[in-house]
C-alpha cells in the first residue's frame, strides 16, 4: 500500500490529504536519515587543547570530554580542526588531513573496510591516507598519535 492509498484509506481527501501529504514531504517522512551507512562525523568541540587548525598540527583529544567520547568506542570518527581521527575496529586510532585532496570535500571514515571515502565524488583513502580510488590523486596527510589515558595527542 501506498503512502497515498494509506491516507486515502483513512478517509482523507483534497485539501486534507493535500496537506498531509505536503507536510510529510517536507518535514518528516524523508528516505535520508539513519540509514546512512557512512554517518557524517561528529565535530568534536570542546575538550581540545593545542593547534588542530593550519602547517602546525598538535593537539591532545580530552576522550573524557563529551565532545570526544565517540573515540572510546572502536569503529568511530570525528572531526576536530582540519582533522578527521578514526579509531578502527581493532581499537587503533588513525588521524588524517579531513579535506580530500580533489576539492576539499571532508572524508568519512568506513570502520568495515577501514579506509576513508569521499562523498563527493567517490575517491577513497586507505587509512594510511594513500589514494585507493580517483579522481584525488595525492594521498590524506597522515598524523601521529599517542594515547596517553584519555587524553590522545595528535600531531605531524
Ligand atoms: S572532492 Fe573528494 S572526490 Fe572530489
Amino acid at each position: 500500500m501506498t503512502r497515498i492509498e494509506f491516507l486515502k484509506s483513512l478517509g482523507l481527501s483534497g485539501a486534507t490529504l493535500f496537506s498531509v501529504l505536503a507536510t510529510c514531504t517536507l518535514e518528516s517522512c524523508s528516505s535520508k536519515g539513519n540509514d546512512d551507512p557512512t554517518p557524517t562525523p561528529p565535530t568534536g568541540g570542546t575538550g581540545v587543547t593545542g593547534t588542530n587548525t593550519g602547517s602546525n598540527i598538535d593537539f591532545t583529544l580530552d576522550l573524557n570530554n563529551a565532545s570526544n567520547a565517540n573515540l572510546k568506542n572502536n569503529g568511530t570518527s570525528l572531526v576536530s580542526g582540519d582533522v578527521i581521527i578514526a579509531r578502527n575496529n581493532n581499537g587503533d586510532f588513525v588521524a588524517l588531513s579531513k579535506a580530500c585532496t580533489h576539492q576539499g570535500t571532508t572524508v568519512n571514515f568506513r570502520a568495515g573496510s577501514n579506509d576513508f571515502e569521499c562523498r563527493n565524488h567517490g575517491s577513497e583513502f586507505n587509512a594510511n591516507g594513500g589514494v585507493t580510488k580517483g579522481p584525488a590523486l595525492s594521498a590524506l596527510k597522515k598524523f601521529n598519535t599517542t594515547l596517553s589515558g584519555t587524553n590522545l595527542r595528535v600531531f605531524a
